[in-house]
């Protein structure tokens, strides 16, 4: 069963075309990474995925309602990490989740208990009275993940989920991720860690230029063109992606 299904997608910046004219789909409890150098476009999809901004042209369906008609619907249903942190600086660790939780109407008796299992499982249970400004960054990433998780999403968006961080917090964000998975939750990831991708993904989408220039599992991938998903890419395009 399809969670999403993306056609023609485009997203235009005035003259730059950020998006060109994809199709994916996305399936029921699958791992779904989008790899990529900056600048490919991939929070530009994600963003569409998750109801941020309309595309240009070109439709998503999430969970069969297309994002241009039904975005409070979607929303309602899906986990969003965002590539920028963007937390309440004035409010505490506990704070910023329980505000959260107003968003999607759930009561303060149980968004209380439901921010205390969600620290308890990112491992932030001490933290909960901290300011935000003194988290590290790895800790605001587990928090932005917490807070992502507090609806009790059947599908969790999330742009480069690790991206910045030690290999401890990492490593921490692969297996809560690894776990999720385990429990039937849809992730759509980007990143432009190949090991991240070989690692959690069941299938990448590779973009550039706000093209996808392959869909595949990452072991399908490196099988047909040989070598890594690194060299996989350079195959493709001609150029290294940086990470
Ligand atoms: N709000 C925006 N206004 C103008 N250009 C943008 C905006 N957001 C992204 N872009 C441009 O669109 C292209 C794709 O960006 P983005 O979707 O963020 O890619 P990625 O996440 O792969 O780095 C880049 O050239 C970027 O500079
Ligand atoms: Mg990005």
């Amino acid at each position: 069963m399809n969670i999403v299904t993306a056609k023609g997608l485009t997203k235009d910046y005035g003259p730059l075309r950020a998006v060109d004219n994809i199709d994916f789909e996305i399936f029921k409890g699958e791992c779904f990474g989008f790899l990529g150098p900056n600048g490919a476009g991939k929070t530009s999809v994600m963003r569409i995925i998750h109801c941020l901004m309309p595309p240009t042209s070109g439709d998503v369906a999430v969970f069969g309602m297309s994002v241009i008609e039904k975005p409070s619907q979607i929303k309602s249903k899906i986990g969003v990490m965002p590539q920028d942190d963007n937390l309440d600086p004035d409010l505490s660790v506990f704070e910023n989740l329980i505000v959260y939780a107003r968003y999607f109407d759930i009561p303060r008796k149980d968004s209380s208990q439901l921010a205390w299992e969600l620290l308890e499982f990112l491992g932030l249970k001490d933290k909960a009275d901290v300011k935000i400004r003194s988290l590290s960054g790895g800790m605001k990433r587990r928090l932005l993940l917490s807070r992502a998780l507090i609806n009790n999403p059947e599908l969790l968006v999330l742009d480069e989920p690790t991206t910045g961080l030690d290999p401890h917090s990492r490593l921490i964000v692969w297996e809560k991720l690894d776990y999720l998975k385990s429990k039937n939750t849809t992730l759509i990831l980007t990143t432009h860690y190949m090991e991240e991708a070989e690692k959690l993904c069941d299938r990448v989408a590779i973009m550039d230029s706000g093209k996808i220039i392959a869909i595949d599992s990452p072991l399908r991938l490196m099988g047909m063109h040989g070598g890594s998903l690194e060299d996989v890419y350079l195959k493709l395009t001609g150029r290294p992606l940086e990470s």
